[in-house]
């Protein structure tokens, strides 16, 4: 016999540990927000989150799999910005994106960096433009499949300078920084939670970060625009989603935990530690979520549109 939701299994809610969907690689920067709020958030809810990484496919094979999970409120997703750009970037995905959801609350919105191995030879923003423009076959840029973050702000740096680089895809940023260190891959544009800390230790290069003000925790860092490339901005929101038709009860539960983790003091520190904050309490909330995913996928369907790139 199925598994029915009544009121008492939503009153009992969560009996069991919750899987929270990471749709890219352990170590990467989804990962690494994905675990501090399930942590804090199982603490909250009294069972453990596990996190799942189902990479691929620039993220749409982890929110297919939830998508079409039981909404019994033990399958969940962290997906981030790919969410929208995905919805105008393949040409077939296994789930709609508007309809097939539920919407917890939104998470963090993380900035980015464009950086390269340690010994790539440019040492300034300025002059990565013109080495990227004259060794254009050569220069490999890394990202995380068609949808990813880092895929998106490569998208903007390359139509900003007019030069198209040679793309290694990788299930998750997490695998790219590897080869980045390991000097395999010449460069690529990640969010902060993943390199912040390579780039304090000196492991890697950054040349700009693509937000309006310096990233307080790399302060020496200059913007884009400080560094010459005005308007190469980006934000990697993040959110939280569940299957459609998982029960308003069990959504109100997560919404509040998820609004408790976002309040807790390791949580914040160690976001402020990685370069991002936590979404306010209004943002943290399915409205929050459901008007920026919406919003999103207006504000990018025509840039994309424009660029003519597209994913079957
Ligand atoms: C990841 O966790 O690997 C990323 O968020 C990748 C990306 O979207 O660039």
């Amino acid at each position: 016999t199925a598994f029915v939701i009544g009121p008492a299994a939503a009153a009992d809610y969560p009996a069991r540990p919750i899987t929270m969907v990471v749709p890219f690689s352990a170590g990467g920067p989804t990962d690494t927000v994905t675990r501090l709020v399930a942590e804090a958030m199982g603490k909250d809810l009294g069972q453990q989150i596990v996190v799942e990484n189902v990479g691929g496919a620039g993220g749409t094979l982890g929110a297919g799999r939830v998508a079409k999970a039981d909404p019994d409120g033990y399958t969940l997703l962290l997906h981030h910005i790919g969410m929208a750009t995905s919805a105008t970037l393949y040409r077939k995905l296994p789930y709609d994106t508007l309809n097939a959801f539920d919407y917890v609350g939104l998470v963090t919105d993380v900035p980015m960096t464009l950086v390269a191995r340690a010994d790539f030879e440019p040492t300034d923003l300025k002059s990565l433009i013109e080495y990227a423009k004259a060794n254009k076959d050569k220069v490999t840029y890394a990202n995380a499949g068609v949808g990813a973050a880092s895929h998106l702000c490569g998208m903007l740096f390359m139509s900003k300078i007019e030069t198209v680089l040679t793309t290694v895809p990788y299930k998750g940023t997490g695998p790219a920084m590897t080869d980045l260190l390991g000097g395999q891959v010449d460069m690529m544009c990640d969010q902060t939670t993943n390199t912040t800390n390579q780039i304090k230790g000196g492991k890697i290069k950054a040349y700009a970060t693509t937000t309006k003000q310096r990233v307080a925790s790399l302060p020496d860092v200059p913007t884009a625009e400080e560094a010459g490339l005005p308007g190469f901005e980006v934000g990697i929101w993040h959110g939280i989603y569940a299957p459609k038709g998982t029960s308003p009860e069990v959504l109100a539960k997560l919404t509040a935990s998820l609004q408790t983790a976002l309040k807790d003091p390791n949580v914040i520190k160690r976001f402020a530690d990685l370069g991002t904050a936590p979404s306010s309490e209004a943002e943290a909330t399915p409205d929050g979520l459901k008007a920026k995913l919406s919003s999103e996928i207006d504000r990018w369907a025509p840039v994309i549109k424009a660029a003519g790139v597209y994913a079957d």
